[in-house]
């Protein structure tokens, strides 16, 4: 009995100091539940750009959007100025985070942002086009956008001391990349993600959920934080989601990783893929992930469509052609694509050309990802429709056979639970007369 008393009397100190600081640091800037942030998709690379603010005094960032990338990387070596920017100091707690003790100094340029002597790297990659780029400065500084309750945008909110990694911009580091973009925002599986950065800093759900519109005109959304998450005409897509487990790759699926460490990558167990019902006869053994990082089904917003390793390709290919069946003309293929047909050949219905559905069945039989003609077919030319699947190099083989790419997602809500290891998708947004370019980007602040 005194024992227990003494633990939660030290208990009840103890968090007290450990809570109060937090309460006083938040109660003066009115502690948002979720941020918002607009997507768009760039007309001419059909990359999909966020944006948001930097620094002091605060300049609008435009970012490729690469949902599984450990960081935030910006060119900032030229034209950046700021009073709250800060390198990470080797051995400090933002190194730590970073989880980089690759300490290094700077004799290349004069001092500044990007170049400073005693501070850790991270290794920024442009996956747009597969670089690594030498080094890059852990640092930190302040970042800016909107807070939301999941019907508008509402009063802007500041993350001070956000962490990112300052690339230089010579070295092409953003070749590839849409106009006017200077870095990529990294969604991915780490402490120094845009997510996991934003739920520490406003102590809300480690959650956050994207919604690619298909249109290059209006944009889409991403929400950090809970939902709810709301598109004209008032539906709150956060309800009625399907949920499958986000699966850990426990080796880095980086093109030239720096040390050894889990994928940042999302990943999920596709335990087999149908087509009209019908089973496509793949190798299993490529659907679970091994030892080494191989195998095994992840999601990417930097391939435009989804990629499938050669013998899997081949094989749902032929079973698509098949259920499609040998009344309906094929026509020549158009590149990247593999099998083409005339758009006239199917009805058009709400969900997209009316073509046989493909399933990504998941943990078991009754949970699967059903991918409608708007995600499965690509419009090439006004006459041309081609299966929107890819196959991937055969000489130099992925990591990952199955990368399902950002066409696929279009107009679904994919939420990423990071607290339960989930993923949560609606499937086609159009099938309840809304799509991801339905959010009222209107502020109410
Ligand atoms: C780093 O330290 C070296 C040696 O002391 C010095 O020559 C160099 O100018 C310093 N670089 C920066 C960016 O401060
Ligand atoms: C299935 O894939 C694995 C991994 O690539 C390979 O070792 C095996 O030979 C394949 N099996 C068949 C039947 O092709
Ligand atoms: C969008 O939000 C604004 C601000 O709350 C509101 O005035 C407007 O009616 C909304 N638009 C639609 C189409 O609901």
């Amino acid at each position: 009995m005194a024992l227990s008393f003494h633990i939660t009397l030290v208990c009840s100190i103890f968090f007290f100091f450990m809570i109060y600081p937090s309460i006083a640091k938040t109660s003066s800037n009115n502690k948002p539940k979720a941020l918002v942030l607009p997507v768009t998709k760039d007309s001419s690379t059909k990359q999909y750009l966020t944006q948001l603010s930097q620094r002091t005094p605060l300049v609008p960032i435009k970012l490729t959007v690469d949902l599984g990338a450990p960081f935030l990387w910006a060119n900032c070596d030229v034209g950046y100025v700021s009073s709250t920017y800060k390198p990470a100091r080797c051995g400090s707690a933002q190194c730590s985070l970073a989880d980089t003790n690759d300490c290094r100094d700077c004799f290349e340029f004069p001092p500044g942002p990007g170049c400073f002597n005693n501070t850790c790297r991270l290794y920024p990659e442009n996956t747009i086009n597969g670089q690594t780029l030498i080094t890059g400065v852990v640092s930190h500084d302040t970042l800016s956008l909107q807070s939301t309750n999941g019907f508008n945008p509402s009063k802007f909110v500041t993350v001070p001391k956000s962490i990112f990694v300052c690339s230089e911009s010579r070295l092409g580091t953003l070749d590839d990349l849409a106009s006017g973009v200077t870095g990529m925002a990294g969604l991915g599986r780490t402490k120094i993600s845009l997510p996991s950065q934003f739920a520490s800093a406003f102590r809300f759900p480690k959650k956050f959920a994207i919604c690619l519109s298909s249109s290059t005109t209006s944009n889409g959304v991403m929400f950090f934080g809970d939902g709810p998450y709301v598109l004209l005409p008032g539906l709150d897509v956060s309800k009625n989601l399907i949920f499958t487990p986000l699966i850990r790759n426990p080796v880095s699926t980086a093109s030239s990783p720096q040390k050894e460490e889990p994928s940042s990558e999302y990943f999920i167990r596709v335990k087999s893929v149908k087509i009209n019902g019908k089973t496509v006869p793949l190798n299993k053994t490529l659907l679970t992930i091994d030892s080494a990082g191989f195998g095994g089904t992840k999601i990417s917003t930097v391939k435009p469509y989804t990629e499938l390793e050669a013998s899997i390709y081949n094989k749902f290919i032929s079973v698509f052609e098949k259920q499609v069946g040998n009344h309906v003309p094929k026509v020549a293929p158009v590149a990247p694509f593999g099998l083409c047909y005339k758009s006239k050949s199917f009805d058009s219905t709400r969900v997209g050309a009316a073509v046989p559905p493909i399933d990504l069945v998941l943990q078991k039989k009754s949970v699967f990802w059903r991918i409608f003609g708007a995600n499965s077919m690509v419009q090439v030319s006004n006459e041309v429709v081609c299966v929107g699947f890819v196959k991937a190099r055969e000489d130099f083989p992925p990591k990952t056979p199955i990368i399902i790419g950002a066409h696929q997602l279009e107009d679904n809500l994919l939420q990423f639970d990071l607290d339960h290891s989930r993923l949560g998708f609606s499937s086609t947004l159009l099938s309840r007369q809304t799509t991801c370019a339905n959010f009222n980007f209107t502020s109410n602040a």
